[in-house]
Order: C-alpha cells, then sequence, then structure tokens
C-alpha cells in the first residue's frame, strides 16, 4: 500500500511526520507525494489555533470527494486529536493518532482494515520522546530534529499543554549520535526543535550543554533552534549563541504581548521590562543578532492602548520579522475558561494590520541595511519565485537570500555581496565561495 502525507502547522510536525514515515516504512508501506495514487492518506494536524482546526475539516471532506471513486484510507494524526478526541468521529475518517500515539500507527491501521470502523487512540505519555527511531527524512540541507517535547508553561492561551502533554527530553548522546549521522548523510544544518526548546533538561545537561555537544560535529556547519521561551534564557545560553560560530545569531523570541496587565492574564512569567532587559543583554552581547518574534493581538479584555504597548516594543526591539496572529480561543485553556472572547473581529483585524504596518517598514529598514555587506549564505534550493535562474539560501540570521544561477550546488557556502532588499528577502550576487 502506498502512503501520502499531508503536514499542517509548525515545524515539530514536520519532524513527526517524518517520525511517522520511519514508523511505516518498518512495516512495509511504500510513500508517494501524489493523493491519487495513494491507498493511505495521512493529515498531520495543528490545533494551536480555530482556523487550523476548520482546515483540517474541509480537507478531510475535500480528499474523500476528490477520490470518491478509489477505495482507501484515511487518518488523522496529531494535535487536533489529543484536542478533540471523540468528537472528530463525526468526520469520515478511520484511524486517528495523537502526537504519542505514532508506534502504534501500523497496528491501527491494520485494526482498523480488519474491523472496518475507526480507531482513535489520543493518550498522552510522559517519557515518550521516539528515542531510538530515525526519522526518514528527505535529503537536503537542514535536518529537523525534536530535542524535547511537550510544554509545562500553561500560558493561558495555548492549547499545546494539553495537545502535547508534559515536557520531557531526549538524552545528550542520543541527540549528537543522531547528529553525526545527519552529517554523515549530507545534511550541513540541523534545527533543534522543541514546544520550549531551551528549558532541554536531561541528567544535568542543560540546553547551552546540547548546543556545545552538537557544536562538537565537524560536518554540521550551523545549528538553529525553535522556539525558545523569554524564561529560559541563562547567559550561559547567550553566551554560547555569541561565542559559538556555527550557532547561528538568530533568535526567535515570542514576545506574545508588550503590556503588563495582558502578560500576567497570558501567565507569561515576565514582564515588558524583563523582556527588554533580555533584549538588552541578547543585543550587547551579538551585536548582529537577528530577533524575530510570536505576538498575539486582542487577548480577551486587552485596551487599544495595551496593543499599543506592543507596538513600543516592536518598535524598541526593531525585531527583523514577526509572526502576528489574532487571539483565537482555545476551548480547555484558562484563558477560554476565564475570559470570555470580548475583542470584536473588527479590532482584531484593525490591531493586526496596523502592527504588520510597522513590521514591514521595520523589516525594509533592517533588510536594507545589509545592502553592501557581505553575508555567508548556505544555498538551500532553486527559487520559488517566477524566475527559474534564481537559486535560494539563507544567512546566518535565518533571512533568505536569493542569488543568481552559477556554478554552484544545493549545500554549498557562498560569501555574498547584498545588493538589494525587500521586507522579507535579499539579494545579492555571490562574491566567493566561502573559505
Ligand atoms: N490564539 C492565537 N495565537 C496563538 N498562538 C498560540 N496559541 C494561540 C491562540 N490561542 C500563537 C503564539 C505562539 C504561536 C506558535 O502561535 O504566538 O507563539
Ligand atoms: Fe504554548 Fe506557552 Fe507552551 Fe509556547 S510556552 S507552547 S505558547 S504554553
Amino acid at each position: 500500500m502506498k502512503v501520502y502525507i499531508e503536514t499542517y502547522g509548525c515545524q515539530m510536525n514536520e519532524y513527526d511526520s517524518e517520525l511517522v514515515k520511519a514508523v511505516l516504512k518498518d512495516q512495509n508501506l511504500s510513500f508517494t507525494t501524489s493523493l491519487a495514487k495513494a491507498d493511505i492518506v495521512l493529515i498531520n494536524t495543528c490545533s494551536v489555533r480555530e482556523n487550523a482546526n476548520r482546515k483540517i475539516y474541509a480537507r478531510v471532506h475535500e480528499v474523500r470527494h476528490l477520490k470518491k471513486d478509489q477505495s482507501f484510507y484515511i487518518g488523522i494524526l496529531g494535535c487536533m486529536v489529543t484536542n478533540l478526541g471523540k468528537e472528530l468521529f463525526d468526520l469520515p475518517v478511520d484511524f486517528l493518532a495523537g502526537p504519542d500515539s505514532y508506534r502504534r500507527l501500523p497496528a491501527m491501521i491494520n485494526e482498523s482494515i480488519a474491523m472496518q470502523s475507526t480507531i482513535l487512540d489520543d493518550k498522552l505519555s510522559k517519557q515518550e520522546t521516539y528515542q531510538n527511531i530515525y526519522p526518514l527524512r528527505q535529503k537536503g540541507v537542514n535536518a529537523w530534529i525534536s530535542v524535547m517535547r511537550g510544554c509545562n508553561n500553561f500560558c493561558s492561551f495555548c492549547v499545546v499543554p494539553y495537545t502535547r502533554g508534559r515536557e520531557r527530553s531526549k538524552s545528550l548522546m542520543d541527540i549528537y549520535n543522531e547528529c553525526q549521522r545527519l552529517a554523515d548523510e549530507g545534511f550541513r544544518q540541523v534545527t533543534l526543535l522543541g514546544q520550549n526548546v531551551n528549558s532541554y533538561h536531561h541528567e544535568g545537561n542543560d540546553f547551552a550543554a546540547l548546543l556545545d555537544k552538537v557544536s562538537e560535529i565537524d560536518g554540521i556547519k550551523r545549528i538553529r533552534f525553535v522556539s525558545p521561551h523569554p524564561k529560559d534564557f541563562p547567559g550561559s545560553l547567550i553566551d554560547i549563541v555569541a561565542q559559538n560560530d556555527k550557532i547561528c545569531n538568530h533568535i526567535h523570541l515570542p514576545l506574545q504581548a508588550g503590556n503588563d496587565r495582558i502578560l500576567g492574564l497570558m501567565r507569561r512569567t515576565y514582564t515588558q521590562k524583563q523582556y527588554l532587559e533580555l533584549v538588552q543583554r541578547i543585543k550587547e552581547a551579538i551585536p548582529d543578532i537577528t530577533l524575530t518574534t510570536d505576538i498575539i493581538v486582542g487577548f480577551p479584555t486587552e485596551t487599544a492602548a495595551e496593543c499599543k504597548d506592543t507596538k513600543n516594543v516592536l518598535e524598541k526591539v526593531r525585531f527583523d520579522s514577526s509572526f502576528i496572529f489574532k487571539y483565537s480561543e482555545r476551548p480547555g485553556t484558562l484563558a477560554a475558561k476565564k475570559y470570555p472572547d470580548d475583542i470584536a473581529e473588527e479590532e482584531k483585524t484593525r490591531r493586526i494590520v496596523s502592527l504588520n504596518e510597522l513590521q514591514k517598514e521595520i523589516s525594509l529598514q533592517k533588510n536594507q541595511s545589509h545592502i553592501g555587506k557581505v553575508h555567508d549564505v548556505l544555498l538551500e534550493k532553486k527559487s520559488t519565485k517566477k524566475s527559474t535562474q534564481d537559486y535560494q539560501g539563507r544567512n546566518d540570521g535565518n533571512k533568505v537570500v536569493i542569488i543568481s544561477k552559477g556554478p554552484y550546488q544545493i549545500g554549498d557556502f557562498l560569501r555574498v555581496k547584498i545588493e538589494d532588499a525587500s521586507a522579507h528577502t535579499l539579494m545579492g550576487t555571490v562574491i566567493a565561495p566561502q573559505s
């Protein structure tokens, strides 16, 4: 049988889909990138906002419609399963496996085929890290690797602690060995993943120790990580990002809100001042740091003046880019229980538009400040832009850099002089391969 997987949501889901492929490959299933050819369709889902859920409902019906003349099995994986459980029995699906149930997936598929009924496993585990499963990755430049799973923070808006359970970390040596194997297979970059990646701890090793260990691997030239929480940013972590050349000078540091009352209601555990102080320490230690963030507008009871505080933080920090979301009430979270979703949709739209406009201006100015500078670019792929003549890579700060086609290979490191910039990308010409 041929399996087709569609993945929604965060990078952890991308990684999980690769894990699932490894589990299924062991059962002699093969894979296809064509929905039409698939005997088993898997949809790996996200629940972080309501529109993510809505998209999946629509997609399941669409897949049923597109393949209506074929016999096939369809399964839902990931956060929607642990979020909604039996409610998903309304959907025309054959099996439902939450993020900690993937080892059982082959048995579930067999069971659902044998019993002709819908099988659900939405149990969460305190231990599961999928240690010993080596994900089936597509060859490329970057490999995702989950170093910890779950979240203990219970920010009041967030469904993740309910959909992915408690924090647990993989052993340092297992991660090191996996990265060594990735380097042997030709991956030049690893991105360490976790819902709270910097809460990583295993047998006395913290996240800084993990970064240090992974950087010992010769073949790995770049190390990235997402997403850290501002509460777990000791000086030792800033120092290692500053001092270790392999660890990219990019930190994604979710702010969520700039107003102290809202940060309190969100249970983020820091104030605006503490966040700004952390940014200051990072900027002092790493002057060329690229900083990006996540922001939520329209949290219950947030006033326009309080949203202005978020805008002020944007202006002070001058993030290179921001992902800005409208608050979406998630059933079961503390915020959903305590605070009615009382900010009108139009007001949320006004706030998101206003913040996005400001961010776009800042992004453009920051990108333009790179014109004339030389960056090390790791070549990732042919550009998705219309011109097929272009290549696309990223600089140390994770910015997309477009260069003209040349005698280069995906995976090459190039020294590129930046000639032009938009709010989203840098454009440059290659001066030389990196020494
Ligand atoms: N509503 C809107 N955005 C949310 N996020 C998490 N939960 C919600 C929610 N209920 C955003 C946060 C987080 C990012 C991954 O998604 O900004 O950092
Ligand atoms: Fe959600 Fe907060 Fe955990 Fe991030 S840290 S996953 S926002 S609960």
